[in-house]
């Protein structure tokens, strides 16, 4: 017998900030009962899930990616009852809480750290990952992810502790049971809260090379790169395994890994369900397609093909044998309308067109909160107004190394995630807090709103609203061959899926040029196609040839074998 299709794989996912998303008493900071407020919003769109950045106790070095207490709600965002109350409001409305499992790394103000640095006999002491330096040297290399060394040395006990990313976020040690045994407790502590999965942060770090080697040196100036004795590590396959047995296998949940340097060859192991590991992944290949080989700041511009190449790869290893994440958003991404599309005068369509072309592709989608507004990129004039910890460490060690400040500040345009953290733009003049937001607001609210947007029933939103509702009725989204046409194409991202009964076109110009398109290069069926969606008022056919508008986007549906 066929077995149940799972139900994340019809549902779409809507990722919320919560620092950024609603603030409902005044203090500049986004809470939970802020997001009960929105709840019926995210009910309109329509999603079915929701991924909720980390809102336990943290000192918010990396604001919450840095955990001080797994199981205490943030000051700030609320209690723990409110917390209840939100998986009940979501509940009653269909939609499922999706946690954030931050595993690679704790806050160096968790009780764990503070009890493991205290002594070398601490019982914690393998919590994390502690070794002697060579000399006056750190005991590797590597460099941390957030700049500067991955190694801090503890005067407590004269020895170094790991850290891929900032210094108040040491690694722990997934080798030491004790460990995993207290992270799987406590993800059943959640589950048996009624949450609908986990997010799971930078989770292919958790297996460590034990010999932790020195890694390559890419530039002059650079520490050495690690990542091949930490990212998809030897025992990774082992621990997710048992995750999975402890406790996932116990719950009906989504899982999606985020896991930097995973490839196609990776993700079909670690996607696939005989393999018991986690539904899905993110990738991170087509986000890094628009930076130089050795890091994000080396900003060029984006090539289309490599793009549609890359996604007809991953379309095509994980059909029928894992399952894939869409996304172009996420709170560590700059805004894709201001990336891939253009943020001016076609802001809408190009937004649209981008929705379009992402959420007919096989997987699950992911919105991040305000792409469905088409919210833009920001470019903030001093550096003080700048909040993320990765781009400020990086604006000091580039500085250090003579780099011009502007030279700086326009990769910071481009790819600081700030851009993607500034306050969601609910009304003309914000709407997000009654106070002085954490991060200043875009200045661009008088036109990007949440009002607006749904009082017009041509708006972005009902785009993705749209796209929401044919996945759940067209079962052709969900599970049809993928097919890539005219792959050279320097502007067109043409598409198809299939079944046996049916055949999907899709359309998308990635350019602000008209681009012709010959029918019979698409090879279609003789049958008279539906549109399922456009974002202009309908195609342009001209005789045996379509005129695809300045990032116009367009869906058809045929019949086969008539
Ligand atoms: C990935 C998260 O998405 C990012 O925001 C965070 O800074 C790092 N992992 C470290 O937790």
């Amino acid at each position: 017998m066929k077995e149940m299709e799972p139900w994340w794989k019809r549902s779409v996912v809507y990722q919320i900030y919560p620092r950024s998303f609603m603030d409902s008493n005044g203090d500049g900071v986004g809470d939970l009962q802020g997001i009960i407020s929105k709840m019926d919003y995210l009910k309109k769109l329509g999603i079915g899930i929701i991924w909720l950045s980390p809102v336990y106790d943290s000192p918010n070095d990396d604001n919450g990616y840095d955990i001080r207490d797994y199981q205490t709600i943030m000051q700030e965002f609320g209690t723990m009852q409110d917390f209840e109350q939100l998986i009940e409001e979501a509940k009653q409305r269909d939609i499922r809480i999706v946690m954030d499992l931050v595993v690679n790394h704790t806050s160096d103000e968790h009780a764990w750290f503070v009890e493991s640095r205290s002594s070398k006999d601490s019982n914690y002491r393998d919590y994390y990952i502690w070794r002697d330096g060579k000399g006056a040297q750190p005991p590797n290399n590597w460099g941390s992810i957030f700049s500067g060394p991955a190694w801090e040395k503890d005067e407590l006990t004269d020895s170094y502790y790991l850290h891929l990313f900032s210094k108040k976020q040491p690694d722990l040690n997934w080798e030491h049971g004790p460990l995993r045994n207290n992270i799987f407790d406590m993800m059943t502590f959640w589950l048996e809260k009624g949450i609908g999965g986990f997010r799971m942060d930078v989770i292919n770090f958790i297996s460590k090379d034990e010999k932790l080697p020195d890694g390559e040196i890419h530039h002059e100036q650079g520490y050495g790169d690690g990542s091949t004795y930490f990212m998809n590590g030897p025992k990774i396959h082992t621990y997710l395994r048992e995750m999975n047995e402890k406790v996932l296998s116990r719950y009906d949940v989504l899982t999606v890994g985020e896991m930097p340097g995973a490839s196609t060859e990776d993700a079909r192991i670690y996607t696939n369900p005989e393999n018991q590991e986690v539904n899905m992944i993110f990738t991170f290949e087509h986000m890094n397609l628009d930076s130089g080989p050795n890091e994000k700041w080396d900003v060029r511009p984006l090539e289309l093909v490599a793009l549609k190449r890359n996604l007809e790869k991953w379309q095509h290893a994980l059909h029928e044998v894992g399952w894939n994440s869409l996304y172009w958003n996420n709170h560590d991404q700059p805004r894709v309308v201001s990336r891939f599309g253009e943020d001016g005068a076609f802001r809408e369509v190009s937004a649209k067109m981008l929705a379009i072309c992402l959420h007919m592709l096989q997987g699950t989608p992911y919105i991040y909160q305000g792409e469905e507004l088409g919210m833009t990129n920001v470019k903030f004039d001093s550096l003080s107004e700048y909040r993320d910890i990765e781009t400020l460490n990086m604006y000091k060690e580039k500085r250090q190394q003579g780099i011009a400040h502007e030279t700086i500040m326009s990769s910071i345009y481009a790819k600081g995630r700030d851009n993607a953290r500034t306050p969601m733009q609910w009304t003309s003049n914000g709407g997000f807090t009654t106070g002085t937001p954490w991060i200043r607001m875009n200045t661009n609210t008088s036109f990007i709103n949440a009002e607006q947007a749904i009082a017009d029933p041509s708006s972005i939103f009902y785009t993705y609203q749209r796209l929401i509702q044919l996945r759940k009725i067209h079962a052709i989204i969900t599970h049809g061959s993928f097919q890539l046409l005219l792959p050279d194409h320097p502007d067109l991202f043409v598409y198809k899926r299939q079944t046996a009964e049916e055949e999907w076109l899709i359309v998308n110009n990635f350019s602000e040029k008209t681009n012709q398109l010959v029918w019979k290069e698409c090879n279609l069926p003789q049958t008279k196609g539906n549109i399922m969606i456009a974002n202009y008022d309908s195609p342009k056919l001209e005789g045996d040839m379509v005129e695809v508008r300045p990032y116009e986007s367009f869906v058809i549906a045929f019949e086969r074998g008539k």
